[in-house]
This record gives C-alpha cells, sequence and structure tokens, in this order.
C-alpha cells in the first residue's frame, strides 16, 4: 500500500497535489511520501519484534539525508556500502553503532573513516579485506566487531544484475570455506567475530530461496561456535521484492518473511539485522515528469518526456517495468490508446515503455512513475548535461524539496579548465 491516491480527479501524494509539486519545483521531480516510508519500516520491524533485532535500512536505495533522518526518527538502523553513505547516515544523525558496513570492496581510506567516527560491524567479504581491516585498526588502536559475508550458493530466482548469492557471483566467501576464514579473522589483531552475514539478491518475490540460504546459515553458526566462536548477530541481508505492477505480483509480505526467519533461525538466541532497501523506499517514491511532445511515428505514436534515462535508468539497464500513470485521472470507460513511452536522451536505450496503453494525452500533461522510490534518484546522473533530478518529501499536506534541482551555471562550474589550455 502507498500513499499516492487519486483525489478529486487528481493524484495526490498524500494530501499534496502533484500538479502543486510540479508547479513549485518543475518536473522532473521525485516525489516520496513520508507516511508510506514509515509504514514500510514499521511493519519489518513488528514482523520481527518477536526476536532482538535491527532493521537497517538500505541506504544505496534512498540516500536522500532527509529519508535517512526521517527512518532514523522511527529507530532504523543503516546499512551503508561506502564511506559516501556512512557520512550520510551520521549527517542525518544515525550513531554508528547503528550502522552497518557492507560491500565488496572496501577501501583501507573508507575503513578508517567509518573505524574513527563509530561502526556497528563491518560485513567482510574476503581474506585480503580481513587483513586490511586488521591493519587499520591496528593503526587506530581499536577493535571493530566483524560479521563475514558468506555466499550460500542459492539461486535467488531474480534478474541475473542483482542476484547475489551463487558461487560465480562476487559476493561474499563461499560458505564452504567459512570455517577457515572466520579462523583467520579470530587469528587477526584488532578485529572481534560477532556474527554472520548473508545477502542473496535484491526483488526476490518468494520466501524458498532466503529460506535455504538462511537454513545454512543457521547450520554454520552451531559449527562456527563449536570451533569457539562468539555468534551473536546474524545479519541477513535485504532483498524482499515488491509489486510493480497493480494487477498480479503478490511478493511476500514483511509478516511472512519475518515469520519464516524465526522458523530458520530463532531457536538460535542471535540478535537478527536485515537491511531492506526496496520495500521500504520503492513504493514510497514516484518520478514526476511531463509530457513535452507527442509524435506520431510510423504506426506508433511517442510520449516524449522531460524524464529519461539518466533520471530513472530502471528500465534501460534491467528491462524494469514501472506503472506510468496520468496524474489527471481519466474519466471511466475513456478508451486507451498504445504509446511508446521515451525520455529525451539520444540514446534508442532511453525508452521508458513500448506499446503501453495510456489514456490520450497532450503536451505539457504530467505523467508519474510509480514504484521509482528505491534505486531511481540515487542512480541518476548527469547524462546530455541535463541537471541531476531533484527531491521532494512529503508528510500529510505540506512538502519540502529534499534536494535541489542544480542550475546550469553550478552544473557547468564543476568542471574546471586547466590554466596551460
Ligand atoms: N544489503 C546488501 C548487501 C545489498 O547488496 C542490497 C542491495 C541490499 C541490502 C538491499 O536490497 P533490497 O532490499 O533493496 O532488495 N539497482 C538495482 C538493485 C540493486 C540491489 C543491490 N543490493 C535495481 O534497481 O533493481
Amino acid at each position: 500500500m502507498d500513499h499516492f491516491l487519486y483525489r478529486g480527479g487528481r493524484l495526490h501524494a498524500e494530501d499534496v497535489p502533484l500538479e502543486a509539486i510540479a508547479a513549485a519545483v518543475g518536473t522532473p521531480v521525485y516525489v516520496y511520501s513520508a507516511a508510506t516510508l514509515t509504514r514500510h519500516f514499521r511493519l519489518f520491524d513488528e514482523a520481527l519484534s518477536a526476536m532482538p533485532h535491527l532493521v537497517c535500512f538500505a541506504v544505496k536505495s534512498l540516500s536522500n539525508v532527509a529519508v535517512l533522518r526521517l527512518l532514523a526518527d522511527e529507530g532504523a538502523g543503516m546499512d551503508v556500502v561506502s564511506a559516501g553513505e556512512y557520512l550520510r547516515a551520521k549527517a542525518a544523525g544515525v550513531p554508528g553503532d547503528r550502522i552497518v558496513f557492507s560491500g565488496v570492496g572496501k577501501t583501507r581510506e573508507e575503513m578508517r573513516i567509518v573505524l574513527e567516527s563509530g561502526i556497528r560491524q563491518v560485513n567482510v567479504e574476503s581474506e585480503p579485506e580481513l587483513e586490511a581491516l586488521s591493519e587499520v585498526a591496528v593503526s587506530l588502536g581499536v577493535t571493530v566487531p566483524i560479521t563475514v559475508r558468506v555466499n550460500p550458493d542459492v539461486d535467488a530466482k531474480t534478474h541475473a544484475k542483482i542476484a547475489t548469492g551463487k558461487s560465480e557471483n562476487k559476493f561474499g566467501i563461499p560458505i564452504a570455506r567459512a570455517r577457515e576464514v572466520y579462523a583467520l579473522a579470530a587469528r587477526l589483531p584488532g578485529l572481534r567475530v560477532v556474527g554472520i552475514d548473508v545477502h542473496i539478491g535484491s526483488q526476490l518475490t518468494e520466501l524458498a530461496p532466503f529460506e535455504a540460504a538462511y537454513a545454512k546459515v543457521a547450520s554454520l553458526t552451531g559449527a562456527l561456535r563449536a570451533d569457539g566462536h562468539s555468534i551473536e548477530r546474524l545479519d541477513l541481508g535485504g532483498g524482499l521484492g515488491i509489486p510493480y505492477t497493480r494487477s498480479n505480483e503478490a511478493p511476500p509480505l514483511p509478516m511472512d518473511y519475518g515469520a519464516m526467519i524465526e522458523r530458520t533461525v530463532g531457536h538460535l538466541g542471535c540478535e537478527i539485522e536485515i537491511e531492506p532497501g526496496r520495500l521500504i523506499a520503492g513504493n514510497a517514491g514516484i518520478l514526476l515528469t511531463r509530457v513535452i511532445y507527442v509524435k506520431s511515428g510510423e504506426g506508433r505514436d511517442f510520449l516524449i518526456l522531460d524524464g529519461a534515462m539518466n533520471d530513472l535508468v530502471r528500465p534501460a539497464m534491467y528491462d524494469a517495468h514501472h506503472d506510468i500513470v496520468p496524474v489527471i485521472e481519466p474519466e471511466p470507460g475513456l478508451e486507451q490508446q498504445p504509446y511508446d513511452i521515451v525520455g529525451p536522451v539520444c540514446e534508442t536505450g532511453d525508452t521508458f515503455a513500448r506499446g503501453r496503453d495510456m489514456p490520450p494525452l497532450k503536451a505539457g500533461d504530467l505523467v508519474a512513475f510509480r514504484s521509482a522510490g528505491a534505486y531511481g534518484a540515487v542512480m541518476a546522473s548527469e547524462y546530455n548535461s541535463r541537471p541531476l533530478v531533484p527531491e521532494v518529501l512529503v508528510k500529510g499536506d505540506h512538502f519540502a524539496v529534499i534536494r535541489q534541482r542544480p542550475t546550469y551555471d553550478e552544473m557547468i562550474s564543476r568542471d574546471t579548465i586547466p590554466p596551460w589550455l
């Protein structure tokens, strides 16, 4: 459920008509609903309420500092994958002991930044990384809590570009080698083993792959404890999928996911951490754009929008489907017509949908891409020198710009011409 509904024939974000936001901020613009974000966070928090737990929002999915503050005020921890994300979480007021640091290629500089300012745990993904982290920790005179990310060799049954839990993927260490890697971790100075980490992929629409992975983690917990390691925490990653169409998809609910976690690892007495991103942010955001032209082509009509692949890359990158809806509610029974919906970027890949049935639209009309809150704004770029798309947060009947659209001058002035040119 989200809070983007038609009221009086106009699409609203909570109590704010999207037309008002377009008029004030211009388009394209991302619009987030605070009520949806908090609702989704609470669903996870409640789903795990029978166990000690921390829901760490995956900052990579939506990293605006205002959104992080909103979720932190709800009690969320954060999962970060770079020093940049860590510093965003800190800027939002999240204490270091509620931030977990994941990622396959952390640099020593990034390690230094998080160790100096405090971190709940580092999820380590390789032996060389263990050694590097140990060196940095010793040089700073600190001991860092760690987990090792294990790769359980489970097929997440999702898009190949976002599956991470098969042995051919670059992530984690093979679960079969976990005991030797933990033995190394225990020997290295400056590290304190606290648990196990796993994440098998994103946009999973079934529980079975999670359950298979978590069962492997449960038996590994027993083996590692028998080896003398203290396994107090299990970081079970993110990945629960969302419905991208209004009609047929019904991925499992956080409640079912929580019950499955309790069933597979609840008996171990560990604190449970999860790292959801998409399910919290995805349906909490839309990308609002305006039709620039309607162009008649050979046997098809193109809707040319002022939003493009640089603003929302998911369709170009993963063939992702986003529902696209007009801001003015179509009259019931109005005949639809197929459109190819495209942006202005000079690439054929800048196509959001082909032959998509829409009510008749004209230049100047507003349309909204649904389910664009996660991996939307964060993956935006300035390709074709289109200024970075701004973001707006709505709460009740008020809204605020939480990231300004840069002016052309601001965008261009980041470049410098060397004096020798
Ligand atoms: N934890 C780790 C270690 C991750 O790699 C990810 C996502 C998450 C948590 C959060 O997963 P979520 O709950 O959001 O599924 N750009 C792609 C998605 C990439 C996901 C990368 N890792 C997309 O637009 O579909």
